[in-house]
């Protein structure tokens, strides 16, 4: 049998979560466009939606909004080990804070339906509050606490940079959030059924996912490509520094997917909040240089722009830090992580695959002497 490197094109299990459709670029959420709830819908309901399978009635949703903020707690200890991580990359820091809610939770080995999603909604609830508090630590700003009166987005806002900003940049960031939540079997996710499977417990699960989406190749990307543009600095450099790029074989953050081969079905809409963005700020220089760089790729290799290509500028313009970009990432996709956390405790089985062994074989171990 021989291996498939990177797994590509292996159906590894059964979901009812989400389907990309590459033929079409599409995305859907239990048979919802991703596309039209980023238009149409909010964060929340759209987590409701992947946990629960439907979308909720305006009475449900109401509850599941007080949940969240009822969630929601200030706890020392973890503040505390923040700021002692506030020159840690703040996704090194919030895998730290989410390991540490796992050591500090009494019932960690609690995994009845009801508590497990009582204990996602603690770390949807609250992955916002560690991703904030760091990014004020590190910037040797003091705590913000949160606000029962705001929404989920609003807090964050406020918890981050004291002020809740215009309507236009809320509703970008919403939208932004709806079009990370969920994706299929990528490794992040991918990771958190692994660790699951062996029947461990859900902290494991998402503290292992942030690892995971932390690479530049997954998650990481959308602050390299923040570092890219920058180092271009201005849209007249941008063909020049593609095709010297291109020329010496670099891989370009942002571009490229392993399923979508004609283009990632969010990137339309993500672009859109970063044209947003570029009229709030009345600066479309990275808008400008976005063009060109994404022509150059598709002239050039015929590649196509993933989803943390505007991603990036996107919330550079909205005034968080490059580090912060990944985060803003998990703060989303914890709603898809742990939906498929709970899928698969439902209908589990470990997951063990095989290798394809290329040592060699029947050596003889020497009698005396070597070891
Ligand atoms: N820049 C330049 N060339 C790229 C590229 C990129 N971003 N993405 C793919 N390619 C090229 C590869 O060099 C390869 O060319 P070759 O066949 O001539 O060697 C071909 O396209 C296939 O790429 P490969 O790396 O084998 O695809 P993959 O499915 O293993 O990897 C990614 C998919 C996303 C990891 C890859 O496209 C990548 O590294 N992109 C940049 C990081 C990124 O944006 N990640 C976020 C993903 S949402």
């Amino acid at each position: 049998m021989k291996a498939k490197k990177g797994l590509e094109g292996i159906i590894a299990d059964e979901s009812a979560i989400s389907k990309v459709i590459p033929e079409k670029s599409s995305l859907i959420y239990r048979g919802y466009s991703a596309e039209e709830l980023a238009k149409h819908s909010s964060f929340l309901a759209v987590v409701y939606l992947l946990w629960k399978g439907e979308l909720p009635s305006q009475n449900a949703l109401d509850q599941f909004r007080e949940q969240e903020k009822q969630a929601r707690k200030t706890d020392k200890r973890i503040l505390n080990t923040l700021k002692e991580c506030a020159k840690a990359h703040p996704m090194d820091a919030l895998r730290t804070a989410v390991s540490m809610a796992g050591s500090l939770d009494d019932s960690t080995w609690d995994d009845t339906d009801e508590v497990l999603e009582k204990k996602a909604m603690n770390l949807l609830s609250n992955i916002p509050l560690w991703i904030a508090a760091h990014s004020r630590f590190r910037n040797n700003l003091s705590f913000i606490e949160h606000d029962i009166n705001k929404s989920f987005i609003e807090n964050f806002f406020l918890m981050c940079f004291e002020t809740v900003p215009k309507k236009e940049v809320l509703s970008a960031f919403e939208a932004s959030l709806i079009l990370y939540a969920e994706h299929g079997f990528n490794a992040s996710t991918f990771t958190s059924r692994v660790i699951t499977s062996t029947t461990s417990d859900i902290y494991s699960a998402v503290a292992g996912a942030i690892g995971s989406l932390k690479g530049p190749l997954h998650g990481g990307a959308n602050e390299q490509v923040m570092y890219m543009m920058k180092e271009i600095g201005k849209p007249e450099n941008a063909k020049e520094w593609m095709l010297t790029a291109l020329k010496e074989k670099r891989k370009i953050m942002g571009f490229g997917h392993r399923v979508y081969k004609k283009g990632d079905s969010r990137v339309p809409q993500m672009f859109a909040c970063a044209k947003a963005m570029a009229e709030v700020t009345n600066n479309t220089k990275w808008i400008e240089m976005y063009t060109i760089l994404r022509d150059t790729m598709l002239e050039q290799k015929n590649i196509y722009p993933n989803l943390d290509f505007p991603a990036g500028p996107a919330y550079y313009m909205m005034g968080f830090d490059i580090e912060v970009f990944t985060p803003l990432f998990v703060m989303s996709r914890i709603s898809g992580w742990t939906a498929h956390i709970m899928e698969q405790r439902k209908s589990n089985r470990i997951i063990r695959p095989l290798c394809e062994y290329t040592g060699p074989i029947e050596k003889t171990v020497p009698l005396k002497g070597v070891l």
